[in-house]
């Protein structure tokens, strides 16, 4: 099994830093991410997640439906990820290790990802309940059957992406666990559970961290994730706390141009070309099978910082479909 890890195992790259974009529901769908990797350029972005899929729907034939869209890799996607050589890495979230067995068998046999990712991370207090996600920062036996039970349904590298703590600081106990299991890389957020999205990430603990893995598995790469706004940053904060890369979440909604060497200016062209494409790459995957509302995060990050903006913004904002999404850029030009 250890050979064909090796063989395609993105975590052993000599790269440094290692740059990803971070997981998110509702956001790191095939159309997001094909539009971010049209405004990559080559070498500036390494790997790209999924949004997380639940283990227990993937594991059914009806959830199977619905779960399995958040999986879809576009053809025009696959092609970019190539081009510009950048990894995907699809994430999974459950509490039956018997269920990670066959939702990553299931993964392996219908998709083309280049690892998978275990979701101990999640704060949201319903996951949470159940055992699954963070609740498995306190509960080792379960997260090592876990991360046993998906290395050995697949040859494909297996991570994990969780926080420094369930209700309290607890990077010293949980790495020392985490970095003696078989994960080939871990992705860890500044924060704990109990404090969702609250407060600042704590980078000085996930330099802890990182002095944890240079003693006891000094070839397990450390991902620091939280608050990282710009490509500039990304760079930084690597060399200042001792991590292998980073993975950027919300910073990407601040500038979704931050992967492009050449743009030094974002200019009014560019945010509604960019708007449009999303628009074309939301309805060509989904047609009506996902809501359009979820674009509208998008409208406000796309639609802005000039002139008259916050006015477009609102006829799109009362938008209900592509159409009328549409129709009210159409009416300002
Ligand atoms: C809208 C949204 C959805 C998210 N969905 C996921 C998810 O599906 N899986 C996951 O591991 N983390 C998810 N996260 C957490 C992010 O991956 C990331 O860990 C967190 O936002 C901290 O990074 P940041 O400060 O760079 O945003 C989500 C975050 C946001 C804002």
């Amino acid at each position: 099994m250890h050979t064909s890890i090796e063989k395609d195992n993105f975590w052993k790259t000599s790269k440094r830093p290692l740059v990803m974009l971070a997981p998110m529901e509702d956001v790191t769908d095939t159309a997001f991410r094909e539009l971010i990797l049209h405004n990559t350029t080559a070498g500036n972005l390494d790997v790209v997640f999924t949004e997380f899929a639940s283990t227990d729907g993937l594991c059914h034939p009806e959830g199977r439906k619905s779960v399995a869209q958040r999986l879809v890799i576009s053809k025009t996607e696959r092609q970019l990820l190539n081009e510009k050589g950048v990894k995907i890495v699809a994430q999974i979230w459950g509490n039956n290790p018997e269920k990670f067995f066959e939702a990553t068998k299931y993964i392996k046999e219908n998709y083309d990802f280049d690892g998978i990712d275990i979701n101990m991370g999640c704060p949201v207090r319903n996951v949470v309940s159940h055992g699954s996600c963070s609740a498995l920062i306190d509960n080792e036996s379960l997260a090592a059957e876990i991360i046993q039970a998906t290395r050995e349904a697949t040859c494909l590298p297996v991570s994990v992406k969780t926080r420094l703590g369930l209700k309290k600081v607890d990077t010293e106990r949980w790495m020392n666990f985490l970095l003696r299991q078989p994960v080939e890389g871990i992705i860890l957020h500044g924060r704990i559970q109990k404090q969702m999205s609250e407060g600042e990430a704590n980078w000085n603990e996930i330099a802890k961290a990182s002095a944890i893995r240079d003693v006891i598995a000094p070839t397990v790469p450390i991902i620091g994730n939280g608050d990282i706004v710009s490509f500039e940053d990304a760079h930084e904060r690597p060399k200042r706390y001792n991590t292998d890369g980073v993975m950027i979440g919300r910073g990407i909604f601040k500038n979704p141009w931050m992967f492009e060497s050449s743009l030094t200016e974002i200019s009014i062209e560019k945010r509604f070309e960019t708007l449009l494409k999303h628009l074309h790459l939301y309805e060509s995957a989904w047609g009506n099978s996902r809501p359009f509302p979820v674009l509208k995060r998008f409208f406000k990050i796309y639609i802005s910082d000039f002139k008259g903006a916050a006015e477009i913004r609102k006829g799109l904002m009362e938008s209900n479909s592509f159409e009328e999404a549409r129709q009210v850029i159409k009416n300002i030009s």
